[in-house]
């Protein structure tokens, strides 16, 4: 049932702050991440982790690239399902490989997961859906405990991904030590902190609500993102395409002189993501140069930036990855807001179904 909200989205972006909780319950301790679904030897002779996914879950595995290597120290690659499964990759045995996904039956990624099994490459899942098809097949699981997600466009799925990839991260600094315990146990009060940081208030809903109507029309949008912003920006262009059906794209900020400024005008739409504690003055310069060109700015971070159209505040935080699960709502809200203006299903967009079993 929806609760009293207009969509199974909106209840579902609502709910994250439980469903996050629940992701983090039992797997907090003091000063380390506690799987106890996980043999204690899964990362023993591991000096690679391959993610493989789709869509959304693939993003959340682009954003679990920048921390497994900034906080594991270990190499990570990223692999979109759809294409390693055609591309001869090479798999070597101390790869551990690891499939993302909601259901745990996307047939791409399924596929890779026989594909690495049959190459006797250690294999985790991270799913949502227990019992599914990837979680019978994988050495071990990790469930994300999102709960069931009725809406087409994913969101709660997404935050309980992201989520448990930060665990994780740090449950392999600990394995390799390449953070302290002081440091470990930093990150786990930030951990516990996420709940509240992603709760909907009503004044940034309310914001979001009037500001979609200056969002309708035009040329189309780019989000723009440094480092890990960089695979939200990609999440927010693909939220807004799914259930708008506006033509949107996720680009690394610094790329945009490389080519993607060129189509800067009024009628071109720019979600800035601005966090403070990461490359703000990087990500600043990039957005400036959008705005020298007239391209129509949407800023969303924690201080007002005065070459931006329109601001949208998150509340003050000391972590860049509360400023993730901050701007993350903040983009599930906008597209919500602006397919609900365009008159459009948002559980039940045009063309999509919630699990893609077929090729
Ligand atoms: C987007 C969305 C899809 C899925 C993709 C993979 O909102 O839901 O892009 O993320 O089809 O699905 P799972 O995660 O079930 O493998």
């Amino acid at each position: 049932q929806k609760d009293g909200y207009r969509f199974f989205m909106e209840k579902e972006i609502y709910e994250q702050s439980v469903v996050i909780s629940d992701t983090l319950m039992g797997r907090l301790g003091e000063n380390e991440i506690i799987f106890d679904e996980l043999d204690k030897t899964l990362f023993d002779g591991i000096n690679e982790i391959k993610l493989c996914a789709c869509g959304t879950s693939y993003h959340a595995a682009m954003s679990a690239s920048y921390l497994f290597e900034r906080y594991s120290k270990i190499k990570t690659s990223l692999e979109i399902a759809s294409e390693f499964r055609y591309r001869e990759p090479i798999m070597t045995k101390d790869t551990l490989f690891v499939v993302i996904s909601q259901s745990g039956e996307t047939a791409d990624t399924l596929e890779t997961l026989k594909m690495a099994k049959a190459a006797n490459l250690k294999t985790l899942a991270i799913c949502n859906v227990d019992n599914s098809s990837m979680v019978r097949l994988a050495d071990a699981t990790i469930l994300t405990r999102a709960g069931i997600e009725k809406g087409v466009a994913s969101t709660k799925a997404f935050a309980t991904q992201v989520s448990v990839f930060w665990m994780l991260s740090l449950y392999i600094a600990k394995r390799k030590n390449s953070l302290n315990a002081q440091e470990i146990a930093s990150h786990i009060s930030l951990l516990r902190e996420v709940p509240s940081h992603i709760k909907v208030t009503d004044a940034m809903h309310e914001r979001i609500k009037r500001l979609s109507k200056r969002y309708l029309h035009g040329h189309g949008f780019f989000f723009i993102g440094r480092d890990i912003f960089y695979p939200l920006a990609l999440e927010g262009a693909l939220k807004l395409k799914e259930i708008s059906y506006l033509h949107a794209e996720g680009y690394p900020a610094g790329e945009m002189k490389h080519g993607p400024i060129a189509l800067a005008d009024p009628e071109l739409f720019t979600i800035a993501l601005l966090p403070k504690h990461l490359h703000y003055e990087k990500s600043k310069s990039n957005v400036e140069e959008l705005s020298a060109r007239d391209s129509t700015i949407c800023a969303i971070s924690q201080s007002e930036f005065d070459k931006a159209d329109d601001f949208i505040q998150i509340s003050s935080c000391e972590h860049y990855m509360l400023e993730f699960f901050e701007m993350m709502v903040v983009l599930q809200l906008l597209s919500l807001e602006i397919s609900i203006r365009l008159g459009n299903d948002v559980d039940m967009p045009r063309n999509l179904a919630k699990s893609v079993t077929v090729e």
